[in-house]
């Protein structure tokens, strides 16, 4: 699944009632984690770092029931992710089940595993849109940070098969202090590839890309290279009347205002995992919060009524700063996975906020950033040998 991004995702779903009651909508964006089986390793997924403790899988059967009862209480939009969702054989099936159903359908893929006949099998299912990611613009980056060597041609041929397939070209970069310096680079790659929309996304600290992250953040000089690498190719590109569409998404640890995450916990976004854990976000897991299985209720009751999807709904649950804050409803505190991994506790603020007393974990951060020396093979990447270890000493 790549670096999944936590950003903010516009107005959130809430309507309230008033302004400590909030009427809860459904959730618009089903995101379907099939499997946490990827042939990649990435050393900034978003997964769990026990990923490898958790090998059960929903069943076809099981996955379609999630979807009947999502479509039912009014979702429209269904992710296809993971791990690599291409290693689940029924992807077609249950590409074909959600378009029956009527969602818009979006898979999230390395493009490792895909072929021309699997490509041509989901055109048949219905699917409406790939997004394929990368790790760098060249053979032996893509290749070191991958941990694959023949990943990054396999890419460029699926990348091309999509558009091939009249499928917009959507291509994802996540950055990092190892890739950020080859922006240009990259987004020269995307123009000759012809990608209709771009997302070079910085990777959000979650799950691997938060254990390695002082070998991962960006130093803020190197943000700002980017940016105005980006402004010049937008700039460029609006003059020749190109249509690549560039999204850059800077990380937070360079922000003094925490980001929506999710556009508010349990407002539009529900997530769940391989083995049927529904969570209000891809990174919740890890909270010490009981978060209820799709194999035990139906999902309304879920969204509606479970402790774990009403922990942080709202703004009842707020301690200060965030209770008085007049930026509440724009950020809703910032991110409870990123309080919790910061400060030992999901209900604290965002460290993120400069108004957070633990806002010095984040200068830290960036200190750290401008210190560190850390090499790409000293990263640890994502993998069963390496998951298995850390879930032995956890
Ligand atoms: Fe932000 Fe979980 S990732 S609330």
């Amino acid at each position: 699944s790549a670096n999944f991004s936590a950003r903010p995702t516009g107005k959130n779903g809430l309507s309230f009632v008033n302004d400590q009651k909030p009427a809860v909508n459904p959730p618009l964006w089903l995101l379907a984690e099939l499997t946490y089986r990827c042939p990649l390793q990435c050393p900034y997924c978003s997964n769990p770092l026990d990923f490898a403790s958790q090998d059960n899988e929903l069943t076809t059967a099981q996955w379609i029931e999630v979807f009947k009862q999502a479509r039912a209480m009014g979702s429209v939009q269904l992710g296809f992710s993971g791990g690599e969702p291409l290693m689940r054989k029924d992807l077609a099936e249950l590409i074909g089940a959600a378009r029956g159903l009527g969602f818009y359908t979006n898979l999230i893929t390395s493009g490792i595993g895909l072929t021309e006949k699997k490509l041509q099998t989901f055109a048949d299912a219905g699917l409406d849109h790939i997004q394929i990611s990368f790790q760098a613009s060249d053979e032996s980056l893509n290749a070191a940070l991958a941990g694959s060597e023949k990943a990054f041609r396999q890419k460029l041929a699926m990348a091309k098969a999509v558009k091939a397939h009249g499928y917009p070209m959507v291509l994802n970069f996540v950055l990092h202090r190892h890739n950020i310096d080859q922006i240009d680079r990259i987004i020269e790659l995307c123009i000759q590839l012809e990608a209709d929309d771009v997302e070079l996304a910085t990777c959000q600290f979650y799950g691997w890309a938060q254990l390695n992250r002082e070998g991962l953040l960006p130093t803020r000089e190197q943000i700002e290279r980017a940016e105005q690498v980006v402004k010049r190719y937008r700039e460029r590109m609006a003059q020749s009347g190109s249509l690549t569409n560039l999204l850059f998404v800077t990380p937070d640890y360079y922000e003094e205002r925490p980001k929506g995450c999710m556009g508010g916990w349990g407002a539009i976004f529900l997530s769940v995992t391989p083995e049927g854990t529904a969570l209000p976000c891809h990174s919740a897991r890890q909270l010490p919060v009981k978060f209820p299985s799709v194999l035990e209720h139906d999902l309304d009751h879920i969204w509606r009524h479970s402790f774990g999807f009403n922990r942080y709904r709202g703004f009842d649950w707020m301690p200060e700063p965030c209770r008085s804050c007049d930026e509440k409803e724009q950020d809703f505190g910032g991110c409870r996975c990123q309080a919790f991994m910061l400060t030992g506790s999901a209900d604290n603020a965002d460290p993120v906020c400069a108004k957070s007393s633990h806002h010095d974990k984040i200068l830290a951060a960036r200190e750290a950033a401008n210190r560190t020396r850390t090499q790409i093979h000293e990263l640890q990447f994502r993998n069963r040998v390496n998951s298995q270890l850390i879930f032995k000493n956890s």
